[in-house]
């Protein structure tokens, strides 16, 4: 009886240590959302007795958060997979585990073309992490790709990786309508939908309360947040006048995280231009706390390719939002994405792109050849008929030209002062802070007696085309 016991006895142990001592790692791949996804992910895992490690060494599960955009981010994904082998041989209770677009898009095919992996969880299903870790655990692969009409993991409250204590990200909507031609996207995040606004206020308060400073409100198209109580997008139509009315869509959503925390600084993004509203750019100037800087992705300067690729707005209509945001807040900061080599693109296309960014003369942009992706429309009608090398070509002159661009404008802020929030040590000198103006353009400057969280006003004296240079002046008053 007393050998039973104590076997049972050494069990428990057992069971105790291995509760105590898991430890995952989790890495991010793509958009921000992504990052902040793996916030909720870290979140719910520690919830189920893991702990979080930065040391892939002692790792019990990796999780790699990954990214479909561009057939590259897969290949470095499947890349960074092959890399654990190793470590999978030396430690045979190793688990992989592949969250994020790349699992929604490749379902359980994941399983039978990278045998390391051991669990496939797509972007709306991390709550069953826990039961899918059981299974694995129990030697099982697991699978859980169910995309969701509801979920926005608003009652799970991020554990923050490898933050600055000073910046954090908080979604407010998840999936996409949009339906871009070239995206993959609509597929692999789904229907678009919104958060409850209490629950963004509450997480917001959460940071605010652990001193951070600024939030970006993230979402694939934020500017069609709109909270009814619940429920898809596209329903909408079907609700009360009375329930519409009292409807919050995303130029109040600004207003109330504006006032609620008028100390805070404010950003967001993505903002795709037919979803933008007048009244999102008005609330932008009434309130000092929301940063004056817009991410406008536009993809091409010309209207043939704009409409191959489903952008619902015309080069017109985009340049009319350009001016209206630049009349309204003249110091706006505007920030593109640009694709190049979409199937058919002429040379004129390509022309048309360069020429509106000479007219617009964007502060910065994130710039792409195109890369075809399965199953999406352009995909499926359209051949990828541009060579590699002509795509090549026109991105290096898409790049180079916003390299002059970029340069121009951060000329424009010498001998000027800017405000900064002080976010980390510059990469170049441990003797200089960094962090960004409110257009989003990287500042640094003499550390002096200043600490990270700070705002302060930095006299510009200098430049190079990302990044201004200077001094602080003081402190800036919040
Ligand atoms: N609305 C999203 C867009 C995500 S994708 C957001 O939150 O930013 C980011 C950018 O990747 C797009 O704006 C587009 O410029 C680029 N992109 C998307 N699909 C692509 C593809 N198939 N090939 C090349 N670039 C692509
Ligand atoms: Fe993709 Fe277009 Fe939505 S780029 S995320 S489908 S707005």
């Amino acid at each position: 009886m007393s050998v039973g016991l104590e076997v049972k006895n050494e069990k428990l142990e057992t069971k105790k240590e291995q509760v105590i001592s898991k430890r995952f790692y989790i890495e991010s791949y793509g958009c921000q959302m992504n990052f902040a996804d793996s916030e909720v992910v870290a979140s719910i895992v520690s919830n189920h007795g893991y702990v979080s490690t930065t040391d892939l060494n002692e790792a019990d599960l990796i999780l790699l958060n990954t990214c479909s955009i561009r057939e590259k981010a897969e290949l470095t994904v499947r890349k960074r997979l092959e890399s654990f082998n190793k470590l999978k041989k030396h430690n045979k209770k190793l688990k992989v585990g592949v969250l994020g677009c790349m699992a929604e898009r490749l379902k359980d095919k994941f399983l039978d073309e990278e045998k390391i992996v051991d669990l496939v969880v797509g972007p709306d299903a991390y709550k069953d992490l826990p039961n899918l870790i059981e299974e694995i655990n129990d030697g099982r692969s697991a699978v859980n790709v169910i995309l969701s009409k509801d979920e926005t993991y608003g009652d799970v409250s991020p554990i923050r990786l490898s933050s600055n204590g000073v910046t954090a990200f908080v979604s407010i909507t998840r999936g996409c309508d949009n339906m871009c031609t070239f995206c993959v996207v609509p597929f692999t995040r789904g229907r678009e939908r919104s958060r409850d606004p209490k629950s963004i206020l509450k997480e917001i308060q959460q940071l605010v309360d652990s001193n951070y400073k600024e939030v970006t409100l993230l979402g694939q198209n934020v500017d069609s947040y709109l909270w009814y109580g619940g429920g898809l997008k596209k329903d909408f139509g079907k609700i009360s006048d009375l329930r519409k009315k009292s409807s919050i869509d995303f130029s109040k959503l600004l207003k109330l995280v504006a006032e609620s925390f008028p100390k805070l600084r404010i950003r967001f993004s993505t903002s795709n231009p037919q979803d933008m509203s007048l009244n999102v750019i008005k609330t932008m100037s009434s309130y000092k706390n929301i940063c004056n800087y817009i991410h406008l992705p536009v993809q091409s300067g010309s209207d043939d390719v704009l409409k191959a690729m489903n952008r619902q707005h015309t080069r017109k209509e985009y340049l009319t939002l350009i001016k209206e945001i630049k009349t309204i807040i003249p110091e706006c900061g505007i920030s593109h994405d640009m694709i190049t080599g979409f199937p058919n693109e002429s040379e004129e296309d390509h022309k048309l792109t360069l020429d509106l960014m000479d007219e617009i003369k964007y502060d910065f942009g994130y710039m792409f050849k195109y890369s075809e992706r399965p199953g999406t429309y352009a995909g499926k009608k359209f051949d990828d008929n541009i060579a590699e090398e002509v795509k090549k070509i026109r991105l290096q002159e898409i790049i180079d030209l916003q390299r002059k661009h970029s340069s121009y404008r951060t000329n424009q802020y010498i001998g000027k002062f800017v405000e900064v929030l002080i976010e980390k040590e510059s990469k170049k000198s441990n003797l200089f802070w960094s962090g960004r103006n409110e257009q989003n353009t990287v500042v640094v400057f003499p550390k002096e007696f200043y600490n990270v969280g700070e705002f302060v006003n930095v006299e510009v004296n200098s430049c190079t085309s990302a990044t201004l240079i200077g001094q602080a002046t003081g402190y800036s008053i919040k």
